[in-house]
């Protein structure tokens, strides 16, 4: 459930009319609600009540400060997978008890910047990292709490390009060895050991691949722990997957997972973490778009649009579907017609749905792209030299952009000149 619905005749985000802000800030922007944020975030909170738990967002879904201090508020820890991401969440003013660093190519930089600033854990991905942050942390005579990565070899049944339990993938260290890297851990006194990390992949539609996953963590548990580790934490990644589509796909429920979490792990007593970061932000946002021209092809219309590839990528990357509402309510019963729905830059790939049915539009009106909260904004680029969109954040009744679209002369002033030219 999200707070994007239409009233009166026009899509509101929670009470502020979508055109309302398009008026205000222009075309194309992302908007968030705070109301369907904290919704989703509740869910998961929730669906673990009773065991000892920490909901880590996994920030890079949507990384503005402004969502990031939400979800804090409402005590949210943070999954972090860069330096850059670390000093954001310390920016936004979550405390370093509660970041976990994930990722598989921490830099020297980075672990030590963590360390400084103070860390929940490290997710560790590899023996060399683990010798690296060893060492950084003995020279900073700190020691470093860490879980070691471990890939179940569990096929998680989702796209190829955001699959990562499986043994071909670059992450973590196989579970076969586990016994053998715990042991190299527990021999530098750098590092303590507490626990286990597993992140099989992204937009899960199935519980079956957890649970063989989570299975897996639990026998490691009890191995690791007879071979003398005091195990006491279990952060078991993201993954869960959200509806894109209104009409026909429902992916299992936050309470559901809490369950499955519970049955297969809750006997071991550990702390639970979990590093959702589609869910919480995924169905919070929308990018927001104008019809700049109507154009009729060879047996098909194109709506051509200001958003484009750049702004929001996942079509293009993943043939992944967002539905696209107009943001004037169609009348009832006014017939559909498809449509090609592209944008401005100079590649087919710029496409975002191909002869999609859709109410007659016209240059000028507004559409929305449903279910964008969550790895637009982040992966937008200024291919085209298109500035980022905006962000705004909605809260009741009222909106504030949370980033500005920068102008062109910041953009063109990025850039230096080298002095032979
Ligand atoms: N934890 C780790 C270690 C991860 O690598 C990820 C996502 C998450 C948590 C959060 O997973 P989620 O709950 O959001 O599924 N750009 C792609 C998705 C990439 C996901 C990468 N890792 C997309 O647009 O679909």
């Amino acid at each position: 459930m999200d707070h994007f619905l239409y009233r009166d005749g026009a899509l509101y985000a929670e009470d502020v009319p979508i055109s309302e802000i398009a008026a205000a800030v222009g075309t194309p922007f992302y908007v968030y609600s705070t109301a369907t944020l904290l919704r989703h975030f509740q869910l998961f909170d929730d669906a673990l009540d009773g065991t000892d738990h920490l909901v880590c967002y996994a920030m890079k879904a949507a990384s503005n400060q402004a969502i990031l201090k939400t979800l804090a508020r409402a005590g949210a820890g943070m999954d972090v997978v860069s330096g850059g991401e670390y000093l954001r969440a310390k920016a936004a003013g979550v405390p370093g008890d509660k970041i976990v660093f994930s990722g598989v190519g921490k830099t020297a930089d980075e672990i030590r910047t963590a360390l400084t600033g103070g860390i929940r854990q490290f997710n560790v991905e590899s023996e060399p990292e683990m010798e690296v942050i060893n060492a950084i942390a003995l020279e900073l005579g700190v020691v470093a709490p860490i879980t070691v990565r471990v890939n179940p070899d569990v096929d998680a049944k989702t796209h190829a390009k955001i699959a990562t339990g499986k043994s071909e993938n670059k992450f973590g260290i196989p579970i076969a060895r586990a016994s053998e890297v715990y042991g190299h851990a527990a021999s530098l006194p750098g590092l303590e050991v507490i626990g286990i990390d597993v992140h099989i992949g992204s937009q899960l539609t199935e519980l079956e691949p957890f649970e063989m996953a989570y299975t897996k963590v639990a026998e490691l548990t009890e191995k690791l722990r007879s071979e003398g580790h005091n195990i006491r934490r279990l952060d078991l990644g993201g993954g869960l997957g959200i509806p894109y589509t209104r009409a026909n796909d429902a992916p299992p429920l936050p309470v559901e997972y809490g369950a499955l979490i519970k049955k297969t792990l809750g006997h071991l007593g550990c702390e639970i973490e979990i590093e959702p970061g589609r869910l919480i932000a995924g169905n919070a946002g929308l990018m927001v778009s104008k019809v700049i021209y109507v154009k009729s092809g060879e047996g098909r219309d194109f709506l051509i649009l200001d958003g484009a590839m750049n702004d929001l990528i996942r079509p293009a990357m993943y043939e992944a579907h967002h539905d696209i509402v107009a943001v004037d309510e169609p009348a009832p019963g006014v017939e559909q017609q498809p449509y090609d729905i592209v944008g401005p830059v100079c590649e087919s790939g710029d496409t975002f749905a191909k002869e999609r049915n859709m109410p007659p539009l016209a240059p000028g009106d507004l559409v929305a792209f449903r279910s964008a909260g969550a790895y637009g904004a982040v992966m937008s680029s200024e291919y085209n030299t298109r500035p980022l969109i905006p962000e705004v954040l909605v809260h009741g009744d009222q909106f504030a952009v949370i980033r500005e679209r920068p102008s062109f002369d910041e953009i063109i002033n990025r850039d230096t000149i080298p002095e032979w030219l």
